[in-house]
């Protein structure tokens, strides 16, 4: 059986099945097809899962808060003690370069950088060249359906390490949450660490009560989606009252509303919490910050990309 959305080997002899052009990747300093695209298995990032990387989307051709997303890379990259092997117009012409190989309008971006190939041992090898790798895929819009229905999610404990601050490679605790989500028929998970709600396994997530969006803090507990800093200034720009402060888990079950941000749900309302309806629907706030987020995409685009 072949994947959703991918050709099948006799793709080609079918009429009007053609195989699409194949995707263009980055690796160590150089394009190639995704196909010919090899590291070596004694890759750091593939024996440590030791690395860090990047999702960014891009709406007509224009990076999404490419600052942030830079800064954020350089932020984590630090934290794990690798150095940045590109400054920031170095990343800049990279992904232009990417996205201009790529017919699509909205793509997003992946970056990795793993601290490069060395003989196995735990402690940093000497004189190693940080492998960079990147690649782009077509940003297809949001499902109608889980904007206008809402996504289920499903509680769970958070059993993750205590760096969650760093966008690591190292994401089995986040796999094998997603994974149980998906099990029980979910998309996404709530995790709590002692009571208290962190995030999802690949989103923040958001908790909206008698008019306030209430979000965990900015802590090593949680990844600061790039989204985190946005929908702060969308909550404020269109009067939503905001705190950040820690959400029990009651908070959390007797919410108004539920949502899930993340480079690719952009924002997503929870409308379905282990099984039982989170409000009516899509709420208010929800749709309010929306419209926003769309508003931010639009303005965005149309400003075009201030390279660094
Ligand atoms: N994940 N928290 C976790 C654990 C995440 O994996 C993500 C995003 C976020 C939201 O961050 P941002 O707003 O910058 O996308 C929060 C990406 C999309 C991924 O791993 O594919």
């Amino acid at each position: 059986m072949t994947g959703q959305g991918q050709a099948g080997p006799d793709a080609a002899a079918r009429p009007g099945t053609a195989k699409p052009p194949e995707q263009t990747v980055y690796l160590n300093g150089e394009f190639m097809p995704l196909s010919e695209a090899r590291v070596p298995v004694l890759d750091r990032g593939f024996v440590f899962g030791d690395g860090v990387y990047e999702v960014v989307p891009v709406y007509r051709g224009v990076p999404f808060r490419w600052s942030q997303h830079l800064s954020r890379l350089a932020r984590s990259l630090a934290k794990v003690r690798i150095d940045n092997p590109l400054d920031d117009a170095g990343w800049t012409g990279l992904v232009a370069e990417l996205l201009s190989r790529h017919p699509w309008q909205d793509q997003f971006v992946y970056l990795q950088v793993t601290r490069g190939v060395a003989r196995r041992d735990h402690l940093f090898p000497a004189d190693v060249q940080p492998t960079v790798f990147a690649m782009s895929n077509e940003f297809k819009p949001v499902l109608r359906q889980a904007i206008e229905q809402g996504i289920a999610a499903v509680s769970l404990p958070d059993e993750r390490w205590l760096h969650c601050d760093i966008k690591s490679i190292s994401l089995l605790g986040n796999v094998l949450a997603r994974q149980a989500a998906a099990d029980a028929g979910a998309m996404e998970c709530l995790l709590f660490r002692d009571g208290y709600l962190t995030e999802g396994s690949a989103s923040n997530i958001w908790v909206v009560k008698d008019g306030r969006l209430l979000a965990p803090p900015r802590d090593a507990l949680i990844l600061e989606g790039i989204r985190y800093g946005l929908l702060e200034e969308l909550a404020g720009s269109r009067g939503v009252p905001f705190d950040i402060r820690r959400i029990s888990r009651d908070e959390v079950m007797g919410a108004d509303e539920l949502m899930a941000t993340s480079a690719t749900k952009e924002i997503l309302p929870i409308t379905l919490l282990d099984g039982r309806a989170v409000g009516d629907g899509p709420g208010p706030i929800y749709r309010k910050l929306f419209d926003a987020y769309q508003d931010a995409k639009v303005a965005s685009a149309a400003k075009g990309w201030v390279r660094p």
